[in-house]
Order: C-alpha cells, then sequence, then structure tokens
C-alpha cells in the first residue's frame, strides 16, 4: 500500500483508518462516508506552524473554509487558533456560527455584490478586495477599520491549469499600478490598517514555487508602501501547498518552504521599508485533504476490454477526477493483500461518461460486495459534491483513535425536494 497517510494501516488484509476498522465504519455508518481523522488535521496544522514560527514569529494560519466547510473542522481549527479564510457571506456565517471572532476573519470574495461586501462590513471582518472597481461601491456602504487587497503578482502555479490563478489568464487580482491607487482612495476615505494579498494557485509541491512568488510580492510590497506612505500591518502569500496525491509525488518540503519565506520576511530589504507585518497564510488543502477517505461500496463489475468497477460513490460525491482529471489513490479495503494483473476504471452511477473516478487501477481481485477507500479526499471533496442525478450526499465521520461521530447526516429524499414547490398552472 502507498505509504502517504499515516493513519492507515493494514491488518490481515483489512484497512483500518486511525486504528478503526473501515469495515466496521462502512457498516455502522453506510457508504458512501466520508471519514476524517481529527488526530491527522492536528498533526497537519502544527507542521505548518512550526515549519512557519520557527522562522518569523509574527504568523497566523488563516484556514481556507472552501476546502472543507464541515463545522466539526471549523470548530476544530477555531481550536487550534486558527483564523479563518472565507470566500463568501456564507462561510462568514459558519465561521462566526461556531465561535471565530471577527478579528480571525478574512473574507477574500471576487466579483463581489453590494449586499456581500454590506454583509461583510457589518461583521467587522477584515476585507480582502479583489478588483479596483469594487473598492469605490465598498466605500459608499462603509469604511471597514481593515482592508488588503489581492495582487496579482504576474505568476503563477498549479497541479492543473485550472489551478492557476496568477499571471496571465486569471481573472483574480489587481495590478501594482490599480493597487497602489486602491491603497490611496482607502488611506484617503479613512481605513486605518493595511495588508496585502496574493493567492496564485492551489496543490503546487515544488517548495521553491513560494519563495519566488513571495519575493514578488515582497517587492511589490515595498514599492506599495513607499509610493503610498502607509504601512502594512500584514502580507498574507495565500494557500496553494499541495499534498502528494499520486505515487511516487513527495510531500511538499514545508520546513524549506518556511525558512525560505522567514528569511525573505527577516531579509534587509522587508525589515528596512516594513515594519514587522504578521505573516498570514490561507491553506486549505494541506491542512485536510489527506486527513479524510471516502469509503464506497462496489456494487457491479462489467468485464470487457475495458473492466469497470461500479461504485455507489461518483463525479456527484468526489468531482475532482471529473472536473480536472485529478488523482486520487484507491485501495481494496476488503482485501489489500489481493494482487491482480487486472487493471480496471472505477466508476460511480451517474449518466455522464466523467463520471471515472479513477482510470486504469490494479486494486487486487476485486469483487461485488468489496469495499474501496479513496484517499486523500479531505479537501474539496464533500464541498465540491452535488446532488447530481438526484443523489442524496453522502454522510461524514470524524473518528479518532477513541471516538467515532457523524458530523453530518446522509440526505435523505426529503433533502433533495426541499425547498421546492410545485405549480399546476399548466395543467
Ligand atoms: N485562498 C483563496 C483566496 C483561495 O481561493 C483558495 C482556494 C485558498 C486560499 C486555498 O487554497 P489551497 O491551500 O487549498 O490550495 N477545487 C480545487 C481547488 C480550488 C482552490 C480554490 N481556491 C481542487 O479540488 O483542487
Amino acid at each position: 500500500m502507498w505509504k502517504i497517510q499515516t493513519p492507515l494501516k493494514n491488518i490481515n488484509g483489512k484497512l483500518f483508518f486511525a486504528n478503526v476498522s473501515a469495515s466496521k465504519l462502512a457498516s455502522k455508518f453506510g457508504t458512501p462516508l466520508f471519514v476524517t481523522d481529527s488526530e491527522r488535521i492536528i498533526s497537519n496544522y502544527n507542521n505548518l506552524y512550526s515549519a512557519f514560527s520557527s522562522h518569523y514569529d509574527k504568523f497566523k494560519i488563516n484556514y481556507a473554509v472552501k476546502a472543507n466547510n464541515n463545522l466539526s473542522v471549523l470548530k476544530l481549527f477555531n481550536s487550534l487558533g486558527s483564523g479563518a479564510d472565507c470566500s463568501c457571506p456564507e462561510e462568514i456565517f459558519l465561521a462566526k456560527k461556531i465561535g471565530f471572532s471577527s478579528k480571525d476573519i478574512l473574507y477574500t470574495g471576487n466579483y463581489n455584490s453590494d449586499d456581500q461586501l454590506s454583509y461583510a462590513l457589518k461583521q467587522k471582518i477584515m476585507i480582502n478586495v479583489d478588483s479596483s472597481s469594487i473598492l469605490p461601491r465598498l466605500l459608499k456602504i462603509g469604511t471597514p477599520n481593515t482592508i488588503s487587497f489581492r495582487i496579482n503578482p504576474g505568476i503563477g502555479s498549479g497541479s492543473h491549469s485550472v489551478l492557476v490563478f496568477g499571471g496571465k489568464n486569471t481573472k483574480f487580482g489587481m495590478s501594482k499600478k490599480d493597487a497602489v491607487a486602491a491603497y490611496r482612495l482607502a488611506k484617503k476615505s479613512g481605513v486605518k490598517k493595511f495588508g496585502i494579498h496574493m493567492m496564485t494557485g492551489s496543490s503546487i509541491l515544488d517548495s521553491s514555487y513560494f519563495k519566488k512568488a513571495t519575493s514578488k510580492l515582497i517587492d511589490i510590497a515595498v514599492e506599495i508602501v513607499e509610493e503610498c506612505k502607509i504601512s502594512l500591518d500584514f502580507i498574507n502569500i495565500g494557500g496553494g501547498f499541495g499534498i502528494p496525491y499520486k505515487p511516487p509525488e513527495k510531500p511538499l518540503d514545508m520546513k524549506k518552504v518556511g525558512s525560505d519565506i522567514g528569511k525573505i520576511f527577516n531579509g534587509r530589504k522587508s525589515s528596512r521599508i516594513l515594519d514587522k507585518p504578521w505573516l498570514y497564510v490561507e491553506p486549505g488543502r494541506y491542512l485536510v485533504a489527506d486527513s479524510t477517505i471516502l469509503l464506497t461500496n462496489v456494487h457491479s463489475i462489467k468485464k470487457g476490454p475495458i473492466n469497470y468497477v461500479g461504485i455507489d460513490a461518483g463525479m456527484n460525491t468526489l468531482l475532482r477526477p471529473a472536473l480536472y482529471d485529478a488523482y486520487h489513490h484507491v485501495v481494496n479495503a476488503s482485501r489489500l493483500n489481493s494482487r491482480s494483473n487486472e487493471s480496471v476504471n472505477i466508476c460511480g452511477q451517474i449518466c455522464e461518461n466523467t463520471d471515472i473516478l479513477a482510470k486504469n487501477r490494479k486494486i487486487g481481485n476485486v469483487k461485488e460486495g468489496d469495499l474501496l477507500a479513496i484517499l486523500n479526499v479531505g479537501a474539496y471533496g464533500f464541498s465540491m459534491s452535488s446532488q447530481y442525478n438526484t443523489r442524496p450526499r453522502a454522510a461524514e465521520v470524524m473518528i479518532n483513535k477513541k471516538y467515532s461521530k457523524i458530523i453530518r447526516q446522509r440526505e435523505t429524499i426529503n433533502d433533495l425536494i426541499k425547498g421546492q414547490k410545485v405549480v399546476t398552472w399548466f395543467k
């Protein structure tokens, strides 16, 4: 078995996750089932925190809620001392509900409506503005205490072309020139505290990229500080830290990332101009992706030129393979020791040809009734799932060595019709 998820164990050919039997979880809670190990989230958080804070002490993690918005996951981050990076009022609502205080919530939207800006203003949270046309509209509604601007530093990276958010061909961020005008206007309008932000891509495993992008942002920050005569309270270098999904990918060298970025922040250029700003990051994937597996049952196997293994999870449950051709490792939780040369495509039950969760895989001598585990689904797994093809969404369970608890009920047929009204005027 590919040893990337440390809580996974093979005991007599059966899969155990954080010491809990996968088959017991499946029979107790049903499938498809997202199972999240809380300990793994804690250790990811601590790894990231120590990698940066040992080089630069004014360091803060703001968990990107969009990766996994389960309330228990948010509660866990809140208890660890994390802030929350929110992309919309609904995520701000969740963060507040679970106990994040206003000062720990960042709002990075894009192409925001007046209603969204007004909601964020009322919550007294930090607002990160993505384009200069938004600022005058925001200032008409009210003056935030703290504002930051999302810069496009001219470069980007990501595991898939659509996961690159910086450089050319992206709808995100603003140029330095636009940012200078925006900081000036904000200052004139009475904004007291400033930050600067970038988010240039997702799922990046190359540690040197973060150094390169951060140097660019610092150069821009220094110029803005000089030109606008402001000081920066924080510099937010975004998220984007990758995890290994596909063998033989190696984990991101987070210690190196932390030390490189610490050096830049402690370096002569930054410390000469910048008055020791906070260093913010806002990762989603790095913190939660490998905390979660998706348990799913094999219902039907079709043999042919291509062998199809049909499971009860599909692109409605896990969209990443269909949308980004993303790789998720799959193991046969019922027979880990079984070996077969036969390759299979693992597919869901959705009426789409893109409904393939894994292509060309060897998962032993797989049989109908087997339990499979799809790995590394904690980030953008449940949060991107849908009810497409009239399917209730899966359940979520959180476990550690002692407990296993439902943290989101499986949807029922009633959830599928919730809120609908049947009109009959065409009778
Ligand atoms: N901050 C902002 C402003 C973002 O837009 C994102 C992600 C993050 C932080 C967190 O990025 P991370 O650390 O997770 O890379 N659905 C895709 C990922 C899209 C990321 C969107 N923005 C996937 O399944 O891979």
